[in-house]
């Protein structure tokens, strides 16, 4: 049987949803409540024009380490990487962020406006950062799940210091909470969700 990009689109949110079931930090409950909650019927399936971008060359070397965490996961990532939208927040540049940054960071829709099922007031994705990026200080009205897949990444919250967090592990940022990653020689592949009032797009903190 040839498999459809459906279907791979269907088996990636599967496995996120059972990677995520079988774990427990906070919000993780949240993003699976919501994501059973959003239509995913045949006919709201619409891909979007595929788009890549520069950090994609990041992106072996992260399926590799996720490979390590959860292969079935990776293997379905793998399965639509071409299909993917990748994109970047409009306000961002070198200049905001750091030379190199654009060229470090991009993010894609599963499930939202961008991605495959438009979904209800409902974003779950992708983000990369390559290495050695600081994505600095921000906020927006949506809560927020990261999982990530590669190994050790740094994230502050409420400009609180910088906590290394395990490949795997979970990171809740609350509605309007201030939060902040660092990269240091490994790029960064991460699922992510925004599980409500995802109008509003992130802004970074006035410096
Ligand atoms: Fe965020």
């Amino acid at each position: 049987m040839v498999e459809t990009l459906q279907d791979n689109v269907r088996w990636l949110i599967g496995a996120v949803a059972r990677g995520l079931g079988a774990r427990h930090g906070e919000g993780v409950a949240d993003v699976l409540d919501r994501l059973a909650q959003q239509d995913l019927d045949t006919a709201r399936f619409a891909a979007p024009e595929p788009r890549a971008l520069p950090v994609l060359a990041h992106l072996p070397h992260c399926l590799g380490e996720a490979m390590l965490l959860d292969a079935d996961l990776a293997a379905a990532i793998a399965s639509v990487e071409e299909s993917l939208q990748w994109r970047q927040s409009a306000c961002y540049s070198d200049a905001l962020l750091g030379e190199g940054f654009t060229a470090n960071y991009g993010w894609a829709e599963i499930i939202g406006p961008n991605g495959f099922f438009p979904g209800d007031d409902f974003l779950l994705g992708l983000l990369m950062l390559g290495p050695e990026r600081h994505y600095r200080d921000h906020f927006h009205p949506a809560p927020e799940l990261y999982w990530p897949l590669t190994t050790a990444s740094h994230w502050s919250v409420d400009s609180g210091p910088f906590v290394e967090k395990q490949q795997g592990a979970t990171i809740w940022h609350a509605p309007m909470a201030m939060h902040a990653t660092i990269t240091r020689d490994m790029p960064l592949l991460a699922v992510w969700s925004w599980t409500r009032d995802t109008a509003t797009p992130a802004r970074l903190r006035v410096t």
